[in-house]
């Protein structure tokens, strides 16, 4: 069938299978003219298959030459539904992958349950022997317990509610957009899901399955942003969630610490996925920040920041780190006069100057790309099997 997308306010509900293919070709590409980085043999991507976490699995298999196993949750094709991109990213990304010779293993299932814990524990047993790199890359909705409770994040603020500018990603106009507080169980909610506990699960789980290499190092994804999103994002519910991230941090390489474990957050720059465009505020500050980095040469993308995390920052030690022990990939974004710039402009910007200060177009491009379309070198009147 001929597939379009079909957009409804930040989802599109149709993806592109061989934009999808074209768009992980094109980063495997970018990745390989970086050359070599220092990735480990043996790799563990939670949350592979779009995003951060599928540049990441990229960076580690075509950059370092890793072994790589993925757990995603995604949806496969049925009847006319196309599946969802993160399902054709990784269908894609393993048959490259085969076509280099390298070893590729995805688990489509529930990051949070344990029976998916104990199928990626058997696979690495079965054919890898021990994992080298956690990358911890989970943006989820949700998580159900061992005991059937369901726990449910929200993108709130937890002090008083915030007003402030907001895109409308409907029609490209400037909203004043309200996001009311949290209740206490939204907040601990949030916490649970976005938190760091299921992170010390899994490299529990791997450790006591003896699956886990000595000094093996794991990281995880955290975001810190601007004042202007402070309290939707940082200060938010979300921000809660990854303020408990970063404790776990500790908390890991703490705890295995005789295995000689080390955990990092990396805190990566604000970029469109499929997560964050479901944050209001948010959207308007990105596609700013798009216009600001663009027109300065500085812009990056995931797989820029990934390529740069794999060669430059995850595997140079204590160096590449800030007084907090974090990685800076958000180092570019959050100079002073870039911020300085966006703070000006967020004082002038109105529907009818939106393009003059934020990058819409980039916006939507990066949007579109996520679902595989208006991919250069794609013919989308051609009939693909979905
Ligand atoms: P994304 O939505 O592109 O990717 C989420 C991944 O998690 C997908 O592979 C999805 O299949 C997987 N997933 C979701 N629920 C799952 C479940 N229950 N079981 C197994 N897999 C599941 O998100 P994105 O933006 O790449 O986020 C990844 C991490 O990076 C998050 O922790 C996010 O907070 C962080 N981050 C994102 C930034 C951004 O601007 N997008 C900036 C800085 C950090």
């Amino acid at each position: 069938m001929v597939v379009e997308p079909k957009v409804k306010g930040f989802i599109c509900t149709t993806a592109h299978p061989n934009g999808c293919k074209e768009n992980v070709k094109n980063q495997i590409q970018y990745i390989k003219s970086l050359g070599k980085n220092d990735c480990p043999k043996n790799v563990l991507v939670i949350g592979c298959s779009t995003g951060y976490g599928l540049a990441s699995r990229i960076a580690a298999a075509f950059g370092g030459g890793a072994n790589t196993i993925g757990v995603m949750y995604e949806k496969p094709a049925s009847g006319k539904r196309t599946a969802t991109p993160g399902y054709y990213n990784t269908e894609a990304f393993e048959s490259f992958a085969r076509e280099e010779g390298l070893y590729a293993k995805s688990i489509n299932g529930d990051a949070f349950s344990q029976e998916i814990k104990d199928v990626v524990i058997n696979s690495i047993r079965e054919d890898l022997g021990k994992i080298d790199l956690v990358v911890y890359s989970l943006a989820a909705p949700r998580r159900t317990m061992a005991d059937g409770t369901i726990y449910q994040s929200v993108l709130k603020t937890t002090g008083e509610s915030y007003t402030q500018k907001s895109l409308n990603l409907k029609d490209n106009t400037i909203v004043d957009a309200t996001v009311e507080p949290a209740t206490e169980e939204e907040i601990e909610a949030t916490v649970k899901v976005m938190g760091g506990e299921d992170w010390y699960e899994w490299i529990k789980a791997l450790s006591e399955a003896d699956v886990l290499s000595d000094n093996a190092m794991t990281v995880a994804y955290s975001y810190i942003g601007p004042e202007v999103t402070h309290p939707i994002y940082y200060d938010g519910t979300i921000g809660a969630a990854k303020k408990n991230l970063h404790e776990y941090a500790g908390k890991i390489s703490e705890d295995f610490s005789k295995k000689g474990v080390k955990a990092r957050i990396s805190v990566n720059k604000g970029l469109v996925t499929q997560a964050s465009a479901a944050i209001p505020v948010v959207p308007l500050y990105f596609a700013m920040l798009y216009k600001v980095m663009k027109k300065k040469g500085i812009h990056e993308d995931c797989i820029r920041q990934m390529g740069r995390l794999f060669r430059d920052k995850l595997f140079a030690g204590d160096a590449q780190t800030d007084e907090n022990g974090m990685i800076r990939m958000d180092d570019l974004e959050m100079r002073e006069d870039v911020q300085q710039e966006i703070q000006n402009a967020w004082k002038e910007v109105t529907t009818e100057n939106v393009k003059e200060y934020a990058d819409i177009d980039g916006y939507w491009e990066d949007f579109y790309h996520m679902f595989g379309f208006k991919i250069e070198g794609v013919d989308y009147r051609l009939d693909v099997e979905v």
